[in-house]
């Protein structure tokens, strides 16, 4: 009896935390082509998200309404302004693929609910709003696939300015009584299904889940119904969710934001790592995901290559912002990031793509990345490698049977032994102090 009675709470509790939905719909089962294109988002590491909207006309980020406190309708003003006469997808799409980036997300819509797309759901949208009147989604998409690379992309499910959409902890005051979330869910459904339908997105990225993390009485989001209908259209289609938690069913690959899969330097990345799905965290440039004039502290090209290796030695992708600016031109010093990302993949790609995790744990110089029958060690500090002689020395637990060690791209054979606790000794010339990713290249048997 008790136990029953235990069993039953457990199944109530478990209702409100999560929604009915976690049991309701049955295990997700993913289609082959779901399957492949997961594989295929691994094969490329980098991403370029793109944070694009009317926001970008204040130049102060993405959530100027929310931390402005504007009125809605002198905010919304901003669409009559928007006009992004250097706007060139072509030329930003080259930028990315020069980058060495396998894929683009964009925000299709954010949470001041301006869409960036042609959609009959909504009059606030950058085709009927905006004197610009095209469609930079659609025309963004088009260039971008022309460059061999994927589309994904970002739909918020908060909306700070619609009545229906029920007020969370951020956005802007509301009357609560028009609060109607089954009504703002249609809409929802509506335009993911005109998003699908009209440029048949290979991912597409959820954000704001979080926003009403602090109810009293948990909020149904009604996402597993939400993923249901998206993979009911498009079974291929990938879906994730920045929710900050594990991964539900119905959830392609699994987000972590501004940290590592594991890490949780900035306190919205604790969660459970799958290890079912594809990781990917996306992270910012400089500080601000949209368009903010006077942040110009940019990560240095360094900081965000070691950034990449560190992703992909821990199977994740490295989403990497931009915020593109109202006149249509991406950032000079974000052009700068990829140009000197894009000399470096170059060369090195073949070190990340396609490469996730090895069995040499983290060092204090760097960390590992493998593809079947290789693992690249990567030194990231060349001052914490060991010195013996003229010889920087590092020893790792052997992966395996060796077959060669050699310097990478230059193919210099290294001398090496395993001794007989199974360490790998390689001794190669001291790396310049200042270098920014020193690869060896560790050939199995
Ligand atoms: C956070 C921010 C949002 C941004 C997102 C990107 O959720 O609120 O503005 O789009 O991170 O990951």
């Amino acid at each position: 009896m008790g136990k029953k009675i235990f069993i039953c709470a457990l199944v109530i509790w478990t209702a409100l935390f999560y929604g009915t939905d976690v049991w309701a719909q049955g295990p997700y089962v993913p289609s082959e082509g779901n399957l492949k294109s997961r594989e295929e988002l691994t094969q490329h590491r980098l991403g370029i998200f793109l944070h694009w909207g009317i926001y970008s006309t204040y130049a102060q980020g993405e959530w100027y309404l929310s931390r402005g406190h504007l009125d809605p309708e002198v905010y919304s003003e901003a669409a009559g302004g928007f006009y992004p006469g250097s706007f060139d997808a072509a030329e930003w799409a080259r930028a990315f693929k020069d980058a060495g980036a396998g894929y683009v997300t964009l925000t299709s819509r954010h949470h001041d609910g301006f869409s960036m797309y042609r959609t009959a759901q909504s009059p606030f949208n950058v085709v009927d709003a905006t004197p610009f009147g095209r469609d930079v989604l659609g025309e963004l998409t088009e260039a971008v696939r022309a460059e061999g690379l994927r589309m994904h992309y970002y739909y918020s499910l908060i909306d700070w300015i619609r009545p229906d959409y029920p007020k969370g902890h951020s956005g802007i005051a509301k009357d609560p009584a028009k609060a109607d979330y089954d009504s703002y869910f249609e809409f929802e459904k509506r335009q993911i299904r005109e998003l699908m339908e009209q440029y048949h997105p290979q991912a597409l990225w959820f954000d704001g889940q979080w926003d009403h993390e602090t109810d009293a009485v948990p909020f149904q989001w009604r996402m597993r119904e939400l993923y249901d209908f998206i993979h009911g259209i498009d079974p291929d289609c990938l879906v994730a969710n920045n929710h900050h938690r594990a991964i539900v069913e119905g959830e392609d690959f699994q987000i972590f934001e501004n940290d590592l899969p594991g890490e949780n330097k900035g306190g919205l990345s604790g969660q459970t790592v799958s290890t079912r799905v594809p990781l990917e965290t996306c992270d910012t440039m400089n500080g601000m995901w949209g368009y903010k004039v006077d942040d110009l502290n940019y990560k240095s090209v360094p900081a965000l290559v070691r950034l990449l290796v560190r992703a992909a030695s821990k199977d994740a992708n490295l989403l990497l912002n931009i915020g593109p600016q109202a006149n249509g031109k991406l950032p000079e010093l974000a052009l700068d990031r990829l140009r000197g990302i894009g000399s470096w993949m170059k060369v090195y790609a073949p070190t990340v793509d396609g490469c996730g995790s090895s069995p040499i744990p983290p060092q204090s110089w760097g960390v590992s990345t493998m593809r079947p029958g290789t693992i690249f060690l990567h030194i990231l500090d060349a001052s914490a490698l060991p010195v013996s002689g003229n010889q920087a020395v590092i020893v790792v637990p052997a992966p395996g049977k060796i077959a060669a060690v050699k310097s990478y791209p230059e193919g210099t054979a290294l001398a090496w032994k395993v001794d007989k606790d199974q360490f790998l000794t390689v001794k190669l010339p001291v790396p310049d102090a200042t270098a920014m990713d020193t690869v060896i290249e560790v050939t199995l048997k």
